[in-house]
């Protein structure tokens, strides 16, 4: 069990045998010079029932000493007003460590997440458009929030909402015929940048003229109306975009269960409007069908889902897409992935769904908005190239292998070119990817490429480069199980005192939706695992003290490997 929970557990009934009913331990981990763990539940108990703090929390302690589990294995004491702190001895600590040699061992039991599926609704660009830097954190964030929840127990649904229906098209479909473009002879590699030309030339031309304005309209009406020639150019464009996206995801290796773009739901939009009519939830205001919500933040800003020319939206849509995940993907939960500039849209949708749903008697879906926030220049600006335009991910990606490529041949100039190049295009990658997930999402950060790939700090090159020392440590003795019969030295038990909160920040990465949790801890790890290696020789003459030591190393790999995979950050073996 995880010691954490085992604490909690102990001190609920020994407060329960103090005659303390609805008792929160409040267990948290502590000043390390004061213990491993910090009960501080005595205090809110005694000032909610006029007690004194100190002596329930003695007379908690008392109760403890009753269990041998508790007895045998920590050391108890009380400090302050009332805090009861907790350190383990060493044989504990020992135990530990040899209970916990692979994942699984490691893996949170978070009881809420077992038979549940949760859809994560993640990346979700818009089509015709290639991916830029603003695409990022969605990706990531939500890549990684799918792999913490696989891995405490829950069925995870990844799909790809992606943007693909709307007025743009008309436009688009307009320009493209304008100008006489054969879709299927463009060359895949510029094919999208070439979409985009098309879409501003025919935005220009449509602000400039009336006749292709209306044409454009025209192209829209037909498109959705299902015009053979309109449809088959729409889906080339569709195309053209997913391929140029699976680039990106394939380097990030991330891979949807599903791809359901909004035309997905376009023939259940009307329905969704008849519904919500009939259950009095959407009422038509000045043509347009809308929600209104009495009182608080929304009360002068209705919640449009049917525009006054009749035309559905992207509210229309997502609440069709809440139906079909319930229905057919039968979701306990739906995490949305995106820009914090969209908190209204979601919490304006989840309080339309939560009336719809209850009109309907139907069990609600438990909904969240995981949004973030901004990735800015130096200037404090979002970030964009010198010239204005958006920094399209794939150079992002380019200049990071080339960044890390110039660093890895510095550091280590007698590797071979293609080891090079390989061990450049990990760095990279991981480099970008560790930078924006170890901030805190809902904080905007300056994206800095200095920063991203300094050695120390909290980057992926610096874990990495941890990871590849430890492989070189262990590829030197062999493959072999150690075992630690005994912990001495106190940068020891420091790291196994480190080790031992992995499971507990796990679970709070996980159900607080913010994986900066899991990258803070990962980095302080490693900061403990550098005390111990400085400062204790692991391959001693001294067979006991060397397994034991190794022991250690295999454990804080084994945490730092599964930590960043569930983070969605590849790692190498050596650098
Ligand atoms: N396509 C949208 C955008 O680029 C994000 C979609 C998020 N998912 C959703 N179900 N609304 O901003």
């Amino acid at each position: 069990m995880e010691v954490d929970i085992w604490l909690e557990g102990a001190v609920r009934q020994a407060a329960q045998l103090c005659g303390c009913e609805d008792f929160s331990p409040e267990i948290r981990p502590s000043d390390p010079r004061f213990g491993d763990f910090q009960a501080n539940g005595a205090l809110q108990y005694a000032k909610k029932y006029g007690r004194n703090p100190r002596t329930l929390a003695e007379q908690i302690i008392a109760h403890l000493f009753e269990r041998q589990d508790i007895k045998q294995n920590v050391e108890i004491s009380l400090a302050g007003p009332g805090f009861i702190n907790f350190k383990f001895r060493k044989e504990f600590l020992c135990k530990w460590l040899s209970e916990h040699s692979n994942a699984d061992s490691l893996r949170p039991r978070i009881d809420s997440f077992l038979g549940k599926t949760i859809v994560v609704d993640y990346s979700s660009p818009n089509s015709a458009k290639r991916m830029h830097v603003g695409h990022l954190r969605s990706m990531n964030i939500g890549e990684s929030i799918c792999r913490l929840l696989e891995f405490c127990g829950a069925k995870v649904i990844r799909d790809n909402h992606i943007g693909d229906w709307g007025t743009q098209f008309g436009i688009l479909i307009m320009a493209i015929k304008h100008e006489n473009i054969d879709l299927d002879a463009l060359p895949t590699g510029s094919a999208l940048a070439e979409i985009e030309r098309l879409y501003k030339l025919g935005n220009a031309m449509a602000k400039e003229s009336e006749t292709h304005l209306t044409s454009a309209r025209n192209e829209l009406v037909k498109l959705q109306s299902g015009d053979r020639e309109n449809v088959r150019i729409w889906e080339k464009i569709n195309a053209i975009s997913y391929a140029e996206f699976e680039k990106i995801y394939a380097e990030f290796d991330v891979k949807f269960d599903y791809v359901l773009g909004e035309s997905f739901y376009r023939n259940e939009v009307e329905a969704v409007c008849k519904s919500l009519e009939q259950c009095g939830i959407a009422r038509l205001d000045r043509e347009a069908l809308v929600v209104f919500f009495d009182g608080g933040r929304f009360k002068d800003q209705p919640f449009i889902i049917r525009k006054s020319d009749g035309a559905s939206n992207y509210a229309t849509t997502d609440l069709a897409t809440v139906e079909h995940r319930m229905e057919h993907f039968r979701a306990d939960e739906v995490i949305y992935v995106t820009d914090g500039r969209q908190q209204d849209h979601f919490q304006q949708l989840f309080m339309t769904v939560n009336r719809w749903f209850s009109a309907r008697k139907l069990a609600l879906p438990k909904l969240h908005h995981v949004w973030f926030g901004t990735i800015l220049g130096e200037d404090g600006k979002a970030i964009k190239t010198r010239d204005g335009s958006p920094i399209y991910l794939q150079n992002l990606v380019a200049e990071a292998k080339n960044r890390a490529h110039r660093i890895v041949s510095e550091k280590n100039p007698g590797l071979s070119e293609g080891d090079k190049s390989s061990i450049a295009a990990t760095v990279g990658l991981s480099a970008i990817r560790y930078f924006d997930l170890a901030q805190n999402r809902t904080s905007d950060y300056v994206f800095s490429w200095e920063n991203m790939l300094s050695f120390d700090g909290n980057t992926a090159v610096y874990l990495l480069y941890a990871i590849a020392r430890i492989h070189s440590i262990l590829d030197r003795v062999g493959a072999a199980n150690f075992v630690a019969d005994a912990l001495e030295t106190k940068e020891e038990c420091a790291l196994v005192r480190k080790l031992m909160y992995f499971p507990m920040v796990l679970r709070q990465a996980v159900l607080d939706l913010r994986p900066h949790h899991l990258c803070t801890y990962l980095f302080e790890l490693t900061g403990e695992y550098s005390s111990f290696y400085n400062a204790n020789r692991v391959l001693v003459s001294d067979g006991a003290v060397k397994n034991r030591r190794l022991a250690l190393c295999r454990c804080t790999l084994l945490v730092l490997e599964l930590g960043l995979s569930l983070l969605g950050i590849a790692t190498l073996r050596k650098m």
